[in-house]
């Protein structure tokens, strides 16, 4: 809101606002023109587009207006046959015969057409998952993008990743992903396993697999051999079948807790390599000496951001004693200003929670958090879209270690506040879990973010920020949060093995 002067012509700002007024602004929605939706899709195998053998389809809808978009083929047990079998051959008659700056140059390609496709690729994330626009565009996938890059970097320098070992890859991955970040949890699985000489069969989850069947129309673009990226869409049938598939020499996992532990079951003694990216309770301390406004923001960011649909999402927050009054006032009054609506509108922050299976599951996680007696705080001011499935982002203050939104992954936007009194007691709240996914240390002192990292039990800690990635990065967690490490050169370990 700028006006400008008669005189010099130059903008002043325009008095601002009172202090917790939300300033409206006018929509700005994205168009949804650029994107294609075929009416109904199948499974692609061998570089073909092919029905399911059991001729099953389901429905991939809209969360945010309940709207149907497209008929998915359910792969059964014969179709992932054929998936593993296809990318098989790949990998024994091309893609293992690929010198490492041959996959490079694909995935390069990749890469780029990625970049040039981003727009429509974002518009799909956001219409088939419900996230905001701005996070599809500005985060999803040019992360996607990025890890092709770093990845195709890395085709023609494995003998640099483990040097004095010779590694070789390892067949064929079998790949399950989640539906939070559906386009890139497919590429932090996809570019390791290429760049290390490995075909695959993806198995994007049954809530969201638009986008990863989108990326199809790019491989091909990129002129990806037949055979070496295998989609089998389905739902937790499809992908125990790829799970146990004899042919299968890797399996990658991202999702809940639960499953994985089924998985980590059914590949036991099989000689598969497994890694498990699973859930979190991850903790942000903010201690007296943080900047204070940076440390709220960077919350808010941490928990609301994809509507808490995050496995590393800070869900709790542990202040330190003496700031607490302030930090959760500040942080309130920062909740009346989120904007909760359409995912299509450039002004949205927290937009359509996945589905509705899972908005029910968060709603009685939050009657759980009222019933146990903590303090529980909502914007009433924010008006909710009266169709799809939005949720209000919440706060619950004054929370014991014991209660259960203390201790079980919610995956919305709700947040669990409690104070310490000195770092030792932050510690050991902030370990205080099964899981070990991440956690974020707000202080200005350099000395005490190095001290507290080393003490907690987390896979990623950021200081003074939250949630930022990098290809760079190796990510992965503790405990219940799982094993292995995807990104960075840790990333490529799981894709190889060291040969004689
Ligand atoms: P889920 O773990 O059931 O689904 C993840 C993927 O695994 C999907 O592709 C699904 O089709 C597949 N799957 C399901 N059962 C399988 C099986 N037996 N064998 C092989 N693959 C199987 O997660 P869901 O049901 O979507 O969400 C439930 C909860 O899990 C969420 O509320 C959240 O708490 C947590 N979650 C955590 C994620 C993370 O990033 N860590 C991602 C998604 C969910
Ligand atoms: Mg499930």
């Amino acid at each position: 809101m700028t006006k400008t002067t008669a005189k010099t012509g130059r903008a002043v700002p325009a008095p601002s606002a009172a202090p917790g007024l939300v300033v409206d602004y006018a929509p700005s929605i994205e168009s949804d023109k650029i994107v294609t939706i075929a009416p109904r899709q199948q499974l692609y195998i061998g570089g073909q587009w092919v029905k399911p053998v059991e001729g099953r389809y389901f429905q991939t809808t809209n969360p945010a207006t309940l709207a149907p978009l497209s008929e998915i083929a359910e792969a059964g047990a014969a179709d992932v046959d054929a998936a593993v079998r296809a990318a098989k051959r790949a990998y024994d008659r091309t893609w293992s015969k690929l010198s490492g700056r041959e996959r490079g140059r694909y995935l390069f390609r990749i890469a780029r057409l990625i970049q040039e496709r981003a727009r429509e690729l974002a518009v799909l994330e956001t219409l088939d998952n419900g996230k905001p626009i701005r996070e599809t565009r500005d985060v999803d996938i040019p992360l996607v993008a990025a890890h092709f890059f770093y990845y195709a970097g890395w085709a023609d320098k494995l003998g640099y990743a483990l040097p004095g070992v010779k590694l070789a890859p390892l067949g064929v991955a079998g790949q399950i992903i989640p539906w939070n970040f559906p386009l890139l949890m497919a590429a932090w699985k996809i570019a390791p396993a290429l760049a290390c000489g490995n075909t695959v069969v993806l198995k994007p989850a049954e809530q969201t697999p638009l986008t990863a069947l989108k990326l199809i129309e790019i491989f091909e673009a990129a002129g990806l051999p037949p055979g070496v990226v295998n989609i089998v869409t389905g739902a937790g049938a499809t992908g125990a079948a790829l799970t146990a598939h004899p042919l299968v020499r890797k399996v990658a996992f991202t999702g809940s807790t639960e499953v994985g532990k089924t998985i980590a079951r059914s590949v036991a003694g099989s000689g598969k390599k497994l890694t498990l990216e699973l859930g979190g309770k991850s903790a942000h301390l903010i201690f007296a000496d943080a900047a204070i406004d940076q440390a709220v923001e960077g919350v808010v960011n941490g928990i609301f951001f994809n509507q808490g649909h995050v496995c590393c999402a800070g869900s709790r927050l542990l202040i330190e004693e003496s700031v607490a009054e302030r930090v959760l006032d500040k942080l309130r009054t920062r909740m009346q200003k989120l904007r909760v609506g359409n995912p299509l509108d450039k002004n949205t922050d927290i937009g359509a929670i996945n589905s509705t299976a899972e908005l029910e599951k968060i709603r009685r996680l939050v009657e759980t958090g009222k019933q146990e007696g903590a303090r529980y705080y909502e914007p009433e001011n924010i008006t909710l879209p009266a169709k799809g499935n939005f949720l209000r982002p919440c706060l619950f203050s004054d929370v014991a270690s014991s209660h259960t939104i203390c201790r079980v992954e919610v995956f919305g936007p709700v947040l669990a506040a409690s104070t310490f009194r000195t770092p030792a007691e932050a510690i050991a709240k902030a370990n205080d879990t099964p899981y070990g996914l991440a956690a974020g240390i707000w202080s200005e002192k350099g000395s005490k973010v190095h001290a507290v990292a080393a003490q907690l039990r987390a896979g990623v800690i950021w200081a003074n920020t939250y949630n930022k990635f990098d290809p760079t990065a190796p990510f992965g967690g503790y405990g219940e949060s799982g094993y292995g490490r995807e990104g960075g050169r840790h990333g490529l370990l799981p894709y190889l093995e060291v040969v004689p």
